[in-house]
């Protein structure tokens, strides 16, 4: 791995500034989201909509900062929820937009409520199509039914893969020729699959094709087929024309209407995390610089998926330069962010800005030791710098107890 510059696509969107500088005075840890990174990101997807007649949608469980959502309506069709809250937001602050929502199961004390802001409703099972179904049919809603193709396109991450064997993700074709009935299927508009990870579309061709193979003669009576998520649209090595030759797939072979659902792709490598150094301890040999972000609360994907984060004039080929661990301050042995080489000795106070920080993390961090929320920030086009939120300790204190 090559150092991360300006030129990295984790930093570009920083290539007009000088990054050390223009983040100086800001109280750290914060995110800074990038307005001109995230329009940019809108518009590729908005092309790819235009070329082929697809929709595409905000999966709203990587990305929620809903002050850019005006930003970023004229490019999407609406948004993506895992439940009850995620699908009121959309409908809040993406107004006149579609709502999609799809969950693993709905909760009876919620469902009716859902029905106010939900456009298309998708069950995971053929049970809870059962049990909703009718309900959702009466207000108007439009419906579909996850299944699963159980093809697998990722390897070492089964814990990102629906298709993973024994996944509760979907229905299988075996367990719909098993359970589904003609008044069930007669609910049915579309189906959904969500099978992917941070892939290419390669992959997708592949998942298509399973789904072809398996769901083939039920597309056909189908008005749309939502794609689900993981598809790495934005970033820069993605290939458009397998994606785009698999929408056109779709569309002819079986008539359906097809919506695309990314979460990362609208938001990649448009935000940053902004952290100091607290202190330089050293054990055996190696330097640790502890910061005042944390992985486990700021960016867990860091330890849950897992990954090394990129961060500014950084390297993760630690045979030159100044090669520290840098870690966070909670009492997690396994706060560790990872090993980098930087250009120069770390001191405290110094900055260290994690790059592609939008994405699963402020609407996925914690407060875990009583660590603070970072602060979000918006970073316009011209440089400026404007906070959107201000966390404090009411925001850690007000989830744990009664209010007094
Ligand atoms: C059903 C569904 N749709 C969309 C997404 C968004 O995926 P991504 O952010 O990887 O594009 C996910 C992610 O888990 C998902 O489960």
């Amino acid at each position: 791995m090559a150092q991360w510059t300006l030129s990295s696509p984790q930093f570009s969107g920083l290539a007009d500034f000088e990054p050390n500088a223009l983040f100086a005075k800001l109280p750290t840890p914060c995110y800074v989201i990038d307005e001109a990174r995230l329009k940019a990101n809108g518009e590729c997807l908005a092309g790819l909509a235009q070329r082929t007649g697809c929709r595409i949608l905000l999966a709203q469980k990587a990305f929620s900062n809903y002050d850019f959502y005006p930003l970023l309506a004229p490019f999407l069709t609406g948004t993506e929820a895992s439940g009850l809250y995620e699908a009121r937001l959309g409908a809040e602050e993406m107004p006149g937009k579609e709502v999609h929502v799809f969950c693993g199961a709905y909760r009876e004390d919620e469902f009716q409520q859902l029905l106010q802001y939900a456009d298309h409703i998708v069950f995971n099972s053929i049970h809870q199509l059962k049990q909703y179904g009718q309900r959702a049919k009466a207000a108007g809603k439009s419906l579909g039914l996850r299944i699963n193709p159980q093809c697998s396109t990722q390897e070492g991450h089964a814990i990102y893969d629906p298709c993973a064997p024994g996944s509760r993700m979907g229905v299988t074709r075996e367990v719909w020729d098993r359970e589904m009935d003609s008044n069930l299927l007669a609910l049915l508009d579309g189906l959904h699959f969500h099978t992917l990870c941070e892939q290419n579309s390669d992959d997708l061709e592949t998942t298509l094709k399973a789904v072809a193979d398996q769901f083939g003669d039920i597309l056909s009576r189908m008005q749309w087929l939502n794609m689900g998520g993981g598809h790495h649209i934005t970033r820069p090595d993605y290939d458009m024309q397998t994606l785009e030759r698999c929408i056109r797939f779709a569309r002819e072979t079986w008539g359906v209407t097809v919506y695309l659902e990314p979460g990362e792709a609208v938001a990649l490598n448009a935000g940053y995390l902004v952290s100091r150094v607290l202190d330089v301890v050293e054990n055996s040999g190696v330097r640790i610089a502890i910061l005042d972000a944390s992985a486990a609360c700021h960016m867990p994907d860091v330890l849950e998926m897992p990954y090394q984060p990129p961060i500014f004039q950084a390297d993760t080929d630690l045979s030159q330069g100044e090669t520290y661990r840098l870690a966070g301050p909670t009492c997690l042995a396994g706060d560790v962010i990872g090993d980098y080489a930087l250009p120069a000795p770390l001191k405290t106070g110094d900055l260290v800005i994690f790059g592609d920080m939008a994405i699963y993390t402020t609407c996925k961090n914690n407060t875990f030791n009583g660590m603070p929320l970072p602060d979000i920030w918006r970073l316009s086009r011209d440089g400026a710098l404007t906070p959107l939120t201000r966390f404090g300790y009411d925001d850690f204190k007000h989830r744990l107890g009664s209010a007094r």
